[in-house]
């Protein structure tokens, strides 16, 4: 069991969460069940638009597919080495491949919160050295405040005011966001785009009220791609594929495609 502070995601409340056999309860006997996988669900239902918000279990069964081909290996490392000793939290952790990762490469405690529960189902039962919860990241970290040394999103959520909250006063925030030229052959191929919208500075200036910009990079790889990990890594990027776009997916063989992340480090 983890040795940070979760906190009740009841509105009004925020109190800690103390473990009760397989609970967690608040002083206000607020209380949240400890799934049989090992993470816990303190998601609101005010906090979801959906029955089953965040990504679907396709997209996190292709995600991790795709993740554990080993393609992206070069882009987890790259992201892993700027992860400090100490506890992280992945903010949209999705299925835990990028929190594993920095677990191994040092970090002592490592949290993972997504608002999906196929996501964290699917991370909970796989990373055991790592802890999960489902919330929204959106309105609230559940995490006592100064609790992480680094904070990560990976193409996830930006909450600025809660990234500063649960960071500890010398913590870093880690941000990687699609690349312009990501998955550009595929995304020519079916969706008929170019080039992405630069998506840093959108980030910098959500986050530019809380954290100043340290280090700016750009990552990137190419990896040749089968049929099953094109319709892998588009299923998990890209939700609103229209049948159209999925009958050109279907008729790709082998290709290269472009993985490519910009990295931004904060404190
Ligand atoms: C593009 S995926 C990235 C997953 C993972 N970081 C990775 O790079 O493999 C975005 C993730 O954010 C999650 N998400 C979306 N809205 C969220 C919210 N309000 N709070 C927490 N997670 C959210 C989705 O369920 C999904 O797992
Ligand atoms: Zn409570």
């Amino acid at each position: 069991m983890t040795r940070l502070t979760l906190l009740c995601t009841v509105r009004g409340c925020g109190e800690p969460l103390a473990r009760e056999t397989r609970q967690l309860v608040c002083p206000r006997r607020h209380a949240f069940d400890v799934a049989r996988r090992g993470y816990i669900n303190l998601l609101q239902p005010q906090d979801r638009r959906s029955r089953t918000p965040g990504d679907s279990k396709e997209a996190v069964a292709a995600r991790r597919r795709f993740l554990d081909r080993g393609d992206s290996r070069h882009l987890v490392e790259k992201i892993s080495s700027f992860v400090r000793e100490g506890a992280v939290l992945d903010v949209g952790c999705g299925e835990g491949h990028y929190l594993a990762a920095f677990r191994r490469g040092g970090a002592s405690e490592a949290h993972g919160v997504d608002i999906s529960v196929a996501a964290i189902d699917l991370a909970a039962r796989t990373h055991r050295d790592c802890h999960f919860v489902v919330a929204n990241a959106d309105r609230f970290l559940p995490y006592a405040t100064g609790s992480f040394h680094t904070v990560t999103s990976i193409t996830a959520r930006f909450n600025a005011k809660e990234f500063r909250r649960t960071l500890h006063p010398d913590g870093r925030l880690v941000i990687a966001v699609a690349g312009p030229d990501d998955l550009i052959e595929l995304r020519e191929a079916i969706l008929g785009e170019g080039t992405l919208a630069d998506r840093t500075e959108a980030a910098i200036r959500a986050l530019e009220n809380e954290f100043r910009l340290q280090h700016q990079e750009s990552i990137r790889t190419t990896a040749r791609l089968d049929h099953q990990a094109i319709e892998d890594v588009m299923i998990s990027s890209y939700r609103a594929m229209r049948t159209r776009e999925r009958e050109k997916l279907a008729l790709l063989g082998e290709m290269d495609v472009t993985l490519s992340r910009d990295l931004l480090v904060f404190n």
